[in-house]
């Protein structure tokens, strides 16, 4: 949609220069407002109403965002977080989350945790049964099964059918695989590729396979971030993901990095990421945002800010940028929000959720810096 659409030049002349679509409803919400971002199977939907529910029957605003997100940590479907997230190189899923509590200003992380479906609640724990702001690894299960979380294997069949894809589709420069039988195999086509993968894996339709051999391709990252304010002007946010798929063992995004994939300042807003982590890293990406919001920037124009920075740091080539998908979601503290993104969709609008006391959850689009041609 070409409202959304913000040209490089108006991205570069800066944040006066963009019109303004109407696109972010700057309202006040005396009983409540939750973002989050969309995910698969209308998981930001479901996300966002758990979330307002949680604070209209006088939940606390930490406890409604990571019962927001547990529906999407649980939930099998969505490959980019928790129970069923892609998993890394070695076919292991390994997790990251961050929350933060505005009223107690207190924060809590866990990166690189395997085996517990919800890594989000191990964060709360660390947040506020801790001395510590982030546990990793082996210490952060251990830690999560001290306080009785179940140790669980979170690959589904269909995340080690796409890891296993995966490995297939890395070939030497004859387009040679072990992972296929016949060492004289000619080297796959994508077509062929997918008629030979329907026939190793008949319980699948083409459908997932194509997607499985795309992900091969090109490894996904998402993740959900989900932000909360109460009546009482109360905030805060997580942000949960599996992280990059295939990533190396040990990798480490921007979710439970809290500064980076998270921040919220009980005084200003939060602001949370799903995308490509490294090059949000590279701009500080949540922080950013929150502290252009207290030099009194939208938070509109506090994310398209960010996604300038990061730009920035490609010299604003759009062919390097290309390989590179980020998304901004912002709650300021009297209510107004925004999504935003690096690049404007291909296909459909990129979109948030959003829940209020004024209108039951729904999809939003985002604003975006770029526009893919
Ligand atoms: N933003 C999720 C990740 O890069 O791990």
């Amino acid at each position: 949609m070409s409202d959304h659409t913000f040209s490089r030049r108006a991205a570069i002349l800066g944040a006066a220069a963009l019109p303004v679509a109407g696109l972010v409803h700057a309202q006040s919400q005396p009983t409540g407002v939750v973002i989050s971002s969309a995910n698969r199977n209308d998981g930001g939907i479901h996300c966002c109403a758990k979330a307002l529910e949680v604070i209209q029957s006088g939940g606390d605003t930490l406890d409604a965002v990571i019962a927001g997100v547990n529906i999407v940590e649980l939930d099998p479907r969505d490959n980019s977080v928790g129970y069923g997230g892609l998993p890394n190189e070695d076919g292991v899923v390994e997790l990251d989350a961050s929350c933060m509590h505005g009223p107690s200003r207190r924060g809590g992380a866990v990166g690189a945790i395997r085996g517990i479906k919800t890594p989000s609640k191990v964060a709360q724990k660390v947040a506020l049964e801790t001395d510590h702001m982030m546990l990793a690894g082996e210490g952060a299960l251990r830690f999560a099964k001290a306080w009785g979380f179940q140790e669980e294997n979170l690959l589904t069949d269909e995340s080690r059918t796409q890891w296993l894809i995966w490995k297939r589709s890395l070939r030497d420069r004859n387009g040679h695989t072990f992972w296929e039988s016949g060492v004289d195999a000619p080297p796959a086509k994508k077509a062929a590729e997918v008629e030979e993968l329907k026939k190793l894996f008949p319980q699948y339709g083409e459908e997932f396979l194509e997607e499985a051999l795309e992900n091969a391709l090109n490894p996904p990252h998402g993740t959900i971030n989900c932000i909360a304010l109460n009546e009482k002007g109360e905030m805060s946010a997580v942000t949960t993901t599996s992280g990059m798929a295939f990533k190396i063992p040990g990798r480490v995004g921007d979710s439970p990095i809290i500064g980076g994939g998270l921040w919220l300042d009980q005084d200003i807003g939060g602001a949370g990421s799903t995308g490509r982590g490294e090059e949000n890293l590279r701009v500080c990406g949540a922080h950013t945002i929150v502290e252009n919001m207290r030099h009194g920037m939208s938070p509109r124009e506090a994310a398209l800010d960010a996604l300038k920075r990061v730009a920035r740091n490609f010299d604003n080539d759009e062919k390097r940028l290309a390989a590179v998908d980020l998304d901004f979601y912002v709650l300021r503290k009297d209510g107004e929000y925004a999504g935003a993104s690096l690049w404007g969709p291909v296909q459909g609008e990129k979109r948030f959720a959003v829940a209020s006391g004024s209108r039951p959850s729904h999809h939003e689009p985002s604003v975006y810096l770029l526009a893919r041609k």
